[in-house]
């Protein structure tokens, strides 16, 4: 169990409840041997525009950012096919969740814990995905980062999160599987969930997440809601 009180869980978005490989997946047939390029490619660009767009404060919204993303990943793989890159983009909306994640917000809505997002992802991007994923009555609160106009690892970002949900940094779990959101999270004050899907070594940066975890069905017991359902 986490040692402190906690009262919310709040979720990153990307990566964390969705899987944004999902969308180029489903274009397997068309992409070929470029699959896998493509998805590492368009994820790793769009992070860095979001970094970068955020030291020079110059903030344009995510579904923007996921497109000049795209955009830049297809023309350096030299792939041009009519209707590829829209298609891909309207994945992009309704990415499926990781199968864990219903049963998971259900064990903690039982609990009594308050759920959230906390994400790049713009107001409408969310909200289809939750929709999609028909997780929506399982969330107290989808909040975006388009409400303090820059991207996360900028502490204003974590704290939206405490404003908004009106708990205490050190009661608020948040979780993610980007490791760099999450040590911005622990140096923030927040206890802090590490989803490390990929195995992924240490970070040598600020902050130290709590708990690491390989997928999210491991978090209801770290929150100690493992007997709700
Ligand atoms: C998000 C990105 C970082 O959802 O995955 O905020």
């Amino acid at each position: 169990m986490l040692q402190h009180n906690v009262k919310a869980c709040v979720f990153d978005a990307y990566g964390t409840l969705f899987d944004f490989a999902a969308a180029t997946r489903a274009c397997r047939d068309i992409l070929g041997a470029d699959l896998d390029r493509l998805t590492v490619l368009w994820r790793d660009k769009q992070l860095q525009y979001t970094w970068l767009r955020a030291i020079q404060r110059r903030h344009v919204d995510f579904w923007q950012v996921t497109g000049d993303a795209l955009d830049y990943a297809l023309d350096t793989l030299g792939i041009h096919r009519p209707g590829l890159r829209d298609h891909l983009m309207d994945l992009y909306l309704t990415l499926e969740p990781f199968p864990e994640v219903p049963d998971m917000l259900r064990r903690l809505k039982a609990a009594g814990l308050n759920t959230a997002i906390l994400s790049n992802g713009s107001p409408m991007m969310l909200d289809v995905a939750v929709r999609n994923a028909a997780i929506h009555e399982l969330l107290d609160a989808i909040l975006s980062v388009e409400e303090v106009g820059v991207y996360k690892p900028a502490p204003e970002v974590y704290r939206l999160a405490v404003e908004r949900l009106g708990i205490p940094t050190a009661q608020i779990c948040f979780v993610s599987s980007n490791s760099w959101d999450a040590y911005a999270a622990a140096a923030f004050g927040m206890r802090v969930v590490w989803c490390n899907r990929y195995g992924q070594r240490p970070e040598r940066l600020p902050g130290r997440p709590d708990r690491e975890i390989r997928t999210l069905a491991e978090l209801p017991e770290l929150v100690g809601a493992a007997t709700g359902r």
